[in-house]
């Protein structure tokens, strides 16, 4: 049975013995460009993609919250809400869900305990956000359940504290924003600033391809978290708040009081803010070569002043480039140290790229790529009837 939403329901009987309420869902995303800007106030422009989590749940008149997953099922995950105890490593996707709930309980909002049976498609660890995918079909679950009224905006912020503080990552607020307000066929440009949001048409002639790398991965946790101080560091010295106020040229002006590596940290996130709004306003003006152009220049950013990218990363781009020269754009997506690449191209395109990459990525890597042909999809919902069909 491969109806996701059908699973979900079938999970649930199995294990609850009863048939669910309610199914919510909420998709993983891609980034277009704005890499690593987020935990620096600055610019993003991801999309949610059609790939999703999905819940089935029933409510409870008490305060316990009973949870299974399709990846381990059988086995019942339950906790009383505000009393989420310590994150247990062992059971990794469930610290998400008490992540929410702790979040909750730490603003002073009730929330009524639920059974749920959770299952997916977002590929895991492959940069697709698939634990904010996660976090953010729970907290809007949640919030519809227990009738909190919180707006997607307060759960995709409930979710990121959930995540700082109990899971222990320092994720940004994109991936949360992104599953929790997506819009179809569009990207949103995100000011992580104020949390503005603005929905930026995807031009109809344009294919959405990712494309996994299968890059093993390293400790990109210390590395997240590395990039994180190096920034922290970059604006202290120039005692702003973050590297959202600090303009390029007093940066430039001021290279020789920083370490190189920090200069270039700095140096990619303010010009990545730069490139972000004007990707944004390329796609909008359906400026493909524009697009390209800034896509490159995030890319080479990415691999010389972020250090984020890898050989076999920077293959898959440079196999792809060569294909679609100025009609479209491609880039490495996501946290980086491998992961995904997001390419934008024509639609009269898209055969030679994927032929390309199967011809010659492994080739030359002696990695497998995986290529996922994908669509700009709405946020977060319950699922009606008629869209049981996903
Ligand atoms: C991860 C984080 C995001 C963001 C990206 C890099 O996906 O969860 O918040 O920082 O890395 O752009």
């Amino acid at each position: 049975m491969s109806n996701p939403a059908q699973r979900a329901n079938k999970l649930f009987v199995q294990t609850f013995g009863t048939t669910a309420d309610d199914l919510y869902l909420a998709p993983g995303r891609v980034n277009l460009i704005g890499e690593h800007t987020d935990y620096n106030d600055g610019f993003v422009l991801p999309a949610a993609i059609n790939f999703h989590t999905i819940i089935a749940i029933k409510r409870r008149e008490d305060d316990l919250f009973r949870a299974v997953s399709d990846v381990y099922p059988g086995k019942i995950n339950s906790w009383h809400f505000g009393q989420e105890d310590q994150v247990h490593p062992e059971d990794d996707w469930v610290n998400y869900l008490k992540g929410f709930t702790s979040a909750l309980a730490a603003s002073g909002l009730p929330a009524k305990g639920m059974d749920l049976a959770v299952v997916g498609n977002v590929p895991l660890g492959a940069g697709l956000a698939s634990s904010a995918a996660l976090e953010i079909a729970f907290g809007t679950a949640v919030n519809e359940s227990s009738q909190l009224r919180l707006s997607p905006l307060a759960v995709a912020q409930m979710a990121q504290r959930g995540e700082n503080q109990y899971v222990g990552s320092a994720s940004g607020i994109m991936d949360h924003m992104i599953s929790a307000l997506g819009e179809q066929d569009h990207a949103l440009l995100i000011d992580c600033e104020d949390l503005d949001s603005e929905p930026v048409p995807i031009p109809e002639s344009l294919s959405l391809i990712i494309v996994n790398s299968n890059v093993p991965r390293g400790d990109f946790d210390a590395e997240y978290h590395l990039r994180h101080e190096q920034c922290e560091q970059v604006a202290d010295h120039f005692g702003v708040e973050s590297l959202r106020h600090l303009e390029l040229s007093m940066l430039e002006a001021a290279a020789s009081e920083l370490s190189d590596v920090n200069y270039r940290r700095a140096h990619h996130v303010l010009t990545e803010n730069r490139r972000t709004q004007n990707a944004a306003h390329a796609l909008q003006a359906g400026n493909i070569a524009k697009l390209s152009e800034l896509m490159a220049q995030s890319h080479a950013s990415m691999k010389d002043d972020f250090e984020i990218t890898t050989p076999e990363i920077d293959t898959l781009v440079e196999i792809i480039a060569k294909v679609v020269g100025t009609q479209g754009g491609v880039r490495m997506t996501g946290r980086g140290f491998g992961g995904c690449v997001v390419a934008l191209v024509d639609h009269d395109l898209t055969d030679a790229v994927v032929d390309a990459i199967e011809t010659q990525y492994q080739a030359q890597t002696h990695l497998e790529p995986t290529v996922y042909l994908c669509s700009a999809s709405d946020g977060a919902t319950r699922l009606d009837d008629e869209l049981y069909e996903l």
